[in-house]
């Protein structure tokens, strides 16, 4: 049952429109933030309240709160693009809704209402509509919606005062270099997640665990970096922030199954059915590193590619490690990986029918 509004309590925008017009012309990633923020908080007495849409800005946050000492803390990232006649969609949200409550529960916060969660994403983006990117574009206004222990108290145990906000933020390509064949570190060194962890969860300690071997990777002239399973280190898991896929010469899409340490991608899950929708065989199962580099090197695997709702899909040129390198295909962007992520962009710009309902009008 939907409880919250997210009444917007001011109208003040923070940042011109001229401003504004020049951070849209080139946004990149992660980089610029609006004018509004959506913002709830939970109680273990009281459940969710205080909702309401404020003018974005800094937090203040007691130096004790749970969050800043042991991570109780959540994440989501979606997608609001804008369509030719000028109306704001976006992506299967019920799907990040769903995904939050199950990161919640993993981490021992609240679940947040799917509606609550909706309702969230409508009220930021009514508020910041002049920073949802031109349809001309394949540029979006990206949004991230997050929950952490805000509670004063250093005793470990589930929090009993919790935020959520949602903040906004005009995005280009994730990777600086924009869609171009990524370069792949294999650390053998660091794992993402364990068997019985959080890695399913979208918390930032995956993600904090990520950033040596991603670290590691820049050092070796890479841009990305591929973790392999923590107990064997022979099996692909995913990158720092995105999942992994590989097409063969034969039609056959595969992809590491969800093991428990791996995040069950919306971007992931799209692919897989637009892949079979195409005729091709998706395999979701373990994917043995070394048998992947012996099949790039036989011609088998014909295309390599990461996939995420910030990275949308990104063609994989090549993978490194301190054994050596492994060119995929000709080192390019591959035929199905781009002809999947023209499919799945042209979807969510509404440029062809969405025949699998998947797009929400916010
Ligand atoms: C996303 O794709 O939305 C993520 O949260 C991953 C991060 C690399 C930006």
């Amino acid at each position: 049952m939907s409880a919250l509004a997210f009444p917007q309590t001011s109208t003040t925008r923070r940042v011109g429109d001229d401003e504004r017009a020049s951070i849209l012309a080139a946004p990149g990633f992660g980089q610029h933030y609006t004018d509004f923020m959506a913002r709830a908080r939970w109680t273990v007495e009281g459940g969710w309240g205080q909702d309401e849409v404020v003018p974005y800005g800094p937090l203040e946050l007691s130096p004790a709160s749970a969050v800043l000492h042991y991570g109780q803390e959540i994440f989501e990232g979606l997608k609001a693009f804008r369509h030719a006649d000028g109306s704001v969609w976006t992506f299967r949200p019920e799907a990040n809704a769903e995904r939050m409550q199950r990161s919640a529960r993993r981490l021992a916060l609240p679940e947040l209402p799917a509606e609550d969660f909706l309702t969230s994403l409508k009220a930021v983006v009514a508020a910041d509509e002049p920073w949802v990117p031109e349809a001309t574009s394949e540029e979006s206004l990206y949004l991230r919606p997050f929950m952490f222990a805000s509670e004063e108290f250093l005793g470990v145990r589930a929090a009993h005062e919790v935020d959520y906000y949602v903040i906004a933020s005009p995005a280009g390509p994730y990777f600086p270099r924009g869609v171009q064949p990524l370069v792949v570190w294999i650390t053998d060194e660091y794992a993402r997640a364990g068997a019985g962890g959080t890695g399913a969860a979208k918390c930032g300690g995956n993600y904090a665990s990520s950033l040596l071997g991603k670290r590691e990777a820049a050092e070796n002239g890479a841009d990305e970096v591929l973790f392999l399973d923590s107990e064997t280190h022979t099996s692909i898991d995913e990158l720092s922030g995105m999942n992994v896929v590989a097409i063969t010469k034969g039609g056959r899409l595969l992809t590491p199954s969800l093991t428990g340490s791996i995040l069950e991608g919306v971007t992931r899950l799209s692919i897989l059915r637009l892949a079979e929708d195409r005729g091709l065989e998706v395999l979701e199962q373990k994917l043995v590193m070394s048998e992947v580099q012996q099949q790039l090197e036989s011609g088998e695997i014909t295309e390599m590619f990461a996939c995420g709702t910030a990275a949308v899909i990104n063609p994989i040129g090549e993978f490194r490690s301190k054994e050596g390198s492994w060119t995929v295909g000709d080192g390019g962007s591959g035929e199905v990986t781009l002809a999947l992520r023209k499919e799945l962009t042209d979807i969510q710009y509404g440029r062809i029918p969405d025949r699998h309902g998947w797009l929400t009008r916010l």
